[in-house]
């Protein structure tokens, strides 16, 4: 059940980066619900193949190559077989990521390089692959990216994914206004937690960690794979199109948790709060 027209997005060519697996699969399998046809990479050829086949059992157009986002030349030849198998694209959701918990102190240059490389280097390979390609053709198009809540804040423990998903808001926001007379769109994604295997392996891999952080979340639950494939269907569609250079959090309230200098009062008691409001109410 969606809550949208299932011609929505029809006969929309939508490339989905990192679309085999979780958010971006779930993506994926709304927007081809909604008519889309799908573009899809990954490193992994067997990840896409499985994907592939389950869109192509329920009748499904989906073309997918395996392209490591980092390489601009498996990028430009991507795209480029995009174009040859549909002649056209409409939509890019630049959704592949790399990310893990650990000290900063601790990584490796080699470790800091991989995740800007996926994150901040393949968002802006893939993004001038695409748009060089509208701007030539004069096609408007959409862009959406997704990010993260720290995007805006940054976080501790994942400082090359905060310092890249920083810089791909930065390209958003930027691109927003130098590409609009050429009738391309920037949207972005801040998602707060989502449990998929991806994210889930890498930033909290005990029960402990993962009870942590939906604690942290004012409705005391996760996101679900489909409230973000909605906002992403919604965001990505021509009712959106006067929507450009926004990110929009879809976390349940977390980061204003964190924020609100007062927020730490939900844990005090009835009992406790009958006593504070004594004291409180002599202040006058
Ligand atoms: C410290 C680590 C490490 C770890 C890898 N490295 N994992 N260092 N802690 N946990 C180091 C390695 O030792 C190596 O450095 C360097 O990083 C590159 O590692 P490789 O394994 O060679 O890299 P590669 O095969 O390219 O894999 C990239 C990866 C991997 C990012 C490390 O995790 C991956 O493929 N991730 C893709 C999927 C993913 O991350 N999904 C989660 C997205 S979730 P040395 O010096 O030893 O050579 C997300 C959510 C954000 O972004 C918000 C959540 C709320
Ligand atoms: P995921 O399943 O691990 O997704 C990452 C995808 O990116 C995989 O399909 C992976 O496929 C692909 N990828 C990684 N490196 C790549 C590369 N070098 N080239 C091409 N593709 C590559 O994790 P997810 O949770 O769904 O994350 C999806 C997006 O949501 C990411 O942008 C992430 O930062 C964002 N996000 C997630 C959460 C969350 O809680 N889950 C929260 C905030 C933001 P291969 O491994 O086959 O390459």
């Amino acid at each position: 059940m969606n809550p949208f027209s299932p011609e929505l997005l029809k006969d929309k060519v939508v490339i989905v980066t990192g679309g085999a697996t979780g958010l971006g699969q779930a993506m994926s399998e709304l927007f081809a619900e909604l008519g889309a046809k799908l573009a899809i990479c990954g490193r992994r050829q067997a990840a896409l193949d499985q994907a592939a086949e389950v869109f192509r059992s329920k009748g499904q157009e989906v073309y997918v190559q395996s392209c490591d986002v980092r390489d601009p030349v498996q990028v430009s030849e991507f795209v480029k077989a995009v174009y040859s198998h549909y002649g056209r694209a409409d939509i890019l959701v630049n959704n592949a990521a790399g990310n893990f918990i650990s000290p900063t102190e601790r990584l490796s240059h080699r470790a800091v390089d991989s995740i800007l490389g996926i994150v901040l280097h393949g968002t802006f390979y893939m993004t001038l692959e695409v748009g060089k390609k509208w701007i030539e053709l004069s096609h408007p198009g959409t862009m959406l990216n997704i990010v993260t809540t720290y995007a805006s804040t940054g976080s501790g423990y994942v400082t090359p994914s905060a310092a890249a998903k920083a810089g791909v808001l930065a390209l958003t926001r930027s691109l927003a206004v130098e590409w609009a007379p050429y009738g391309i769109r920037q949207v972005a994604i801040a998602p707060g937690s989502f449990p998929t295997d991806g994210a889930d392996s890498r930033l909290s891999p005990t029960p402990e960690l993962q009870q942590q952080l939906r604690e942290r979340i004012p409705f005391k639950r996760a996101g679900s794979k489909e409230e973000l494939a909605h906002l992403a269907a919604f965001l990505v569609s021509d009712y959106a199109a006067f929507i450009n250079g926004e990110v929009i959090t879809i976390d349940g309230g977390e980061w204003l948790q964190g924020a609100g200098q007062f927020n730490g009062l939900s844990e005090v008691t009835h009992e406790q709060w009958d006593q504070l409001a004594s004291m409180t109410r002599k202040g006058k």
